[in-house]
């Protein structure tokens, strides 16, 4: 797929509900050359989500909105992603299921990283359901969004193994700073370059 790119960078926002380490990881790539995309505004549901110091560090422009009413809460975020320029989406620990008329809106251009190798273990708890499931191997992904949970089109995929004396934690770890390196590569691969 071609997004369209120019000399100009696409203007993207980042969707996040916690720490941010994926949006910090996004924030420095797109100040590189090698980046395709720009990100102009960082989007929380949760006012306390730690990743939002990284959009002030930044100063990139942040908004909060709570989703306790859904419908509200996207109409007002097509209507300030319209008034930025917003061509690309990037959800990074987002933690709200968008809605299919969202989708809609932005077909194509939402991207979203999930720490398991997709299609195995969508949803919730993927380390804790990988461990009990004595998998060799897990990893992450980085695909599409489509209206069903974590089943669009796979980008890129990467995968780590679990060693014996693997937790949850130390595989959370292990992958997610394979998910620093991935969601930039698969960026540049919806971009072709
Ligand atoms: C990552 O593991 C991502 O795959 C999942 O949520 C986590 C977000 O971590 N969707 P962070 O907020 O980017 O540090």
């Amino acid at each position: 797929m071609v997004l369209s790119i120019g000399h100009k960078k696409t203007r993207t926002a980042v969707f996040i509900s916690g720490t941010g380490s994926n949006l910090k990881s996004l924030i420095k790539f797109s100040k590189t050359n090698k980046s395709p995309i720009s990100i102009e505004i960082v989007v929380s549901n949760n006012s306390k989500a730690k990743g939002l110091n990284y959009a002030k560090r930044f100063k990139i422009k942040n908004k909060v909105l709570n989703f306790k009413n859904k419908n509200l809460s996207e109409n007002k975020l097509l209507s300030i992603l319209k008034i930025n320029n917003i061509k690309m989406i990037c959800l990074a620990g987002f933690m709200k299921i968008l809605s299919g008329n969202f989708i809609k809106r932005f077909k194509g251009k939402i991207l979203n990283i999930h720490p398991s190798l997709l299609p195995k273990y969508k949803g919730l708890n993927t380390h804790k359901r990988v461990l009990n499931n004595r998998e060799k191997y897990s990893g992450c992904t980085v695909h599409f969004v489509n209206s069903r949970l974590d089943s669009g089109k796979i980008i890129l995929q990467k995968k780590v193994k679990i060693s014996k004396k693997e937790t949850e934690f130390s595989l959370a770890k292990k992958i997610l700073s394979q998910e620093h390196k991935l969601y930039p590569k698969a960026i540049q691969k919806v971009f072709n370059l």
